[in-house]
């Protein structure tokens, strides 16, 4: 006979934290990928996540994308963060304005009365030009910020979907498909095992930092997604997951 899997939302929530050794996952109804109600349930649910994570001084730096966005604009704290500043994980990933890191890091600093800096540098850069560019003072001293983030916060997408959206040359695609990449977060591409594929020089937050930051937090839904999702979770340095059924689903089978 067939065996019905009716999973519950707290059930997802259970498994993906025991398949994924997370300290906390959040699951919404529904898809991302059909749904807008859902989509925006999504970044509801990450904003709440992020309120109850920021502490005092708190450094938090936040990548871009569509559901970083819906996450920002509903963000609001009961209380101004005087003393908290968001900044962008990444330079300039070739996302759209709407949705770039840095229009995030502001966004949320001005809900919530925080400071920001933004970082205008491109992400890819020729090891010359970013030896040369990191000498700039002011630029140094954002990345320093960056790089001390105890916060982390952000989206996770298909490899080549992101490959595209960030109109990386056919070749390089070709390369990182080849290299067996499926996910895409931080600005580094994943296989399928979650180690990284087509790691470059980038004037960010690199891997160690994200590994030696306290509260990372990924944001991600929608089925199309899922074995993205379960990629990045092999990974292994999220401690948060805020997703919505169909991903949690399709994650699951990945796992
Ligand atoms: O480019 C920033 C980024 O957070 C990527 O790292 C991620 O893959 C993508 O955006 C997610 O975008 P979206 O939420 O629009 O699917």
């Amino acid at each position: 006979p067939m065996v019905r899997e009716l999973f519950g939302l707290s059930d997802l929530e259970a498994a993906l934290r025991k398949r994924f050794g997370l300290k906390q996952a959040v699951v919404v109804p529904g898809d991302s990928d059909v749904s807008e109600e859902a989509k925006r349930e999504l970044g509801r649910a990450g904003s709440k996540v992020l309120r109850r994570v920021i502490g005092p001084g708190d450094v938090v730096a936040v990548m871009g994308g569509t559901t970083m966005a819906r996450m920002a604009s509903q963000f609001s704290v009961p209380s101004p963060l005087r003393d908290n500043w968001f900044v962008p994980a990444r330079g300039g990933l070739g996302e759209s304005v709407d949705y770039q890191a840095n229009t995030i890091a502001s966004e949320l600093a001005k809900r919530t009365g925080a400071r920001y800096r933004m970082l205008h540098v491109p992400d890819h850069l020729s090891e010359d030009a970013y030896q040369t560019i990191m000498q700039e003072p002011n630029v140094r001293e954002v990345v320093d910020m960056i790089r001390s983030a105890r916060i982390v916060v952000h989206g996770i997408g298909d490899a080549s979907a992101m490959a595209r959206r960030r109109k990386l040359d056919a070749g390089t695609v070709q390369e990182i498909l080849r290299d067996g990449a499926l996910a895409e977060a931080f600005g580094y591409y994943f296989d399928r095992e979650g180690a990284v594929v087509h790691r470059m020089a980038t004037a960010g937050l690199r891997l160690e930092d994200i590994e030696a930051a306290e509260s990372v937090i990924g944001i991600a839904g929608g089925r199309s997604k899922g074995e993205a999702i379960a990629a990045v979770m092999r990974f292994g340095h999220d401690d948060v997951l805020v997703t919505d059924e169909a991903a949690a689903e399709e994650a699951l089978k990945h796992a």
